[in-house]
């Protein structure tokens, strides 16, 4: 039997974009993938992956999910592997970029089912990375489903954190797995980094713990680390749509205080973007919002998770890191099977269509 999927977008690009049921279809398909790691959803299929910059989990996870499933997989890195791309238009090609946007997406879109794109901000001007244009450009000028693995929002990290959540909270056999998350004390940490990394996976983590009905706090040093305004306003959105709460601290004590769940990640401040000589002290200040067994105790013992990569003793000690309470390693494997539903659902859609 075929599996159901509640009508979608096209493209896979921000889970806000997706309905509450299609999500949760997402996730109930990769739970049952979990079990039954083997299929034939994309037999005859190829998805190419277009990397702009490094990955080792979302790059191993969607080759070995495409073999799985029966389909194959093309990495592309432009500018390393393949050719440079210009994404500007009226503009005189007279730079490094050997061809633009609108042939690479639709001579793609000739060989390929699905496109995944991976393309960090710049960290020069903000309001130019908050546009994504690498991503829209795919998903404008492609004629196949692109999925976003991970521009300004990271929304494979989403599903997968969710589903490890929804395995450490709930029943993921039950009828709705995520009600169990429902006003869960859900932290979302800043950590230092020594250098200022995207906010992706901070926006992705606001997006979908609001989503769901979280009672969220987003712990931060100073008013200058808050996130875009697209997402605090998105997260409010979703408390008022979906329940649960948001509030801001810059107090580490008082935010995991009876927390169930602490989520890390660091990112640059925005308004120091292009500036980040001047955001350094400010960063290097607040070492001390590492995620620590001191911490940790404070919580409801809570869980923690971080997308990884991770800096041990930087962002979080060894101890939590190898303690009970991470679930990191979850996360990171559930990558494998959210991706897999993403994949056949958007491959789905495609025969759905054509029938
Ligand atoms: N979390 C994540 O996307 O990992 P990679 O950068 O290794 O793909």
């Amino acid at each position: 039997m075929q599996p159901i999927y509640p009508d979608h977008p096209r493209d896979f690009l921000d889970t806000q974009d997706w309905s509450r049921p299609a999500l949760d279809a997402l996730l109930a398909r990769a739970a049952a993938f979990k079990r039954e790691r083997l299929g034939d959803a994309l037999r005859g299929k190829t998805i190419a992956l277009v990397f702009f910059n490094p990955s080792l989990r979302t790059r191993t996870s969607f080759e070995v999910g495409a073999f799985q499933l029966g389909g194959h997989a093309v990495v592309l890195a432009p500018g390393k592997d393949a050719w440079p791309i210009a994404f500007d238009y009226g503009m005189v090609m007279d730079g490094d970029a050997e061809e633009h946007i609108v042939e690479v997406a639709r001579v793609l879109s000739r060989y390929v089912d699905l496109i995944g794109v991976r393309a960090f901000p710049k960290f020069q001007d903000w309001s130019v990375d908050r546009q994504d244009v690498v991503l829209r450009g795919f998903a404008k000028h492609a004629t196949v489903p692109v999925i976003n693995l991970e521009t300004i929002v990271h929304p494979c990290q989403e599903l997968a954190h969710l589903l490890a959540l929804c395995e450490r909270f709930g029943d993921t056999h039950a009828a709705d797995p995520v009600q169990a998350l429902r006003g869960k004390k859900y932290v979302l940490t800043w950590t230092y980094h020594p250098k200022p990394l995207n906010t992706a996976v901070a926006n992705s983590a606001l997006t979908i713990a609001t989503r769901y009905g979280m009672d969220v706090t987003l712990l931060c040093p100073t008013p200058e680390y808050l996130l875009d305004e697209r997402y605090v306003q998105r997260a409010r959105d979703n408390v008022a749509a979906h329940g649960g709460s948001l509030s801001i601290s810059h107090d580490p004590q008082q935010a995991y205080a009876g927390a169930d769940i602490v989520y890390a990640k660091s990112w640059g401040a925005i308004p120091y973007f292009g500036r980040w000589e001047q955001e350094k002290p400010n960063r290097d200040a607040h070492r001390h919002f590492i995620v620590d067994e001191a911490k940790m105790a404070l919580t409801n013992g809570g869980v923690f998770s971080h997308c990884l990569p991770l800096r041990r003793n930087v962002k979080a000690t060894d101890g939590v890191m190898d303690s009970p309470a991470c679930i990191a390693i979850e996360e990171a494997g559930n990558r494998l099977h959210v991706q897999k539903a993403v994949m056949e659902a958007l491959v789905r859609r495609g025969i759905e269509n054509r029938e």
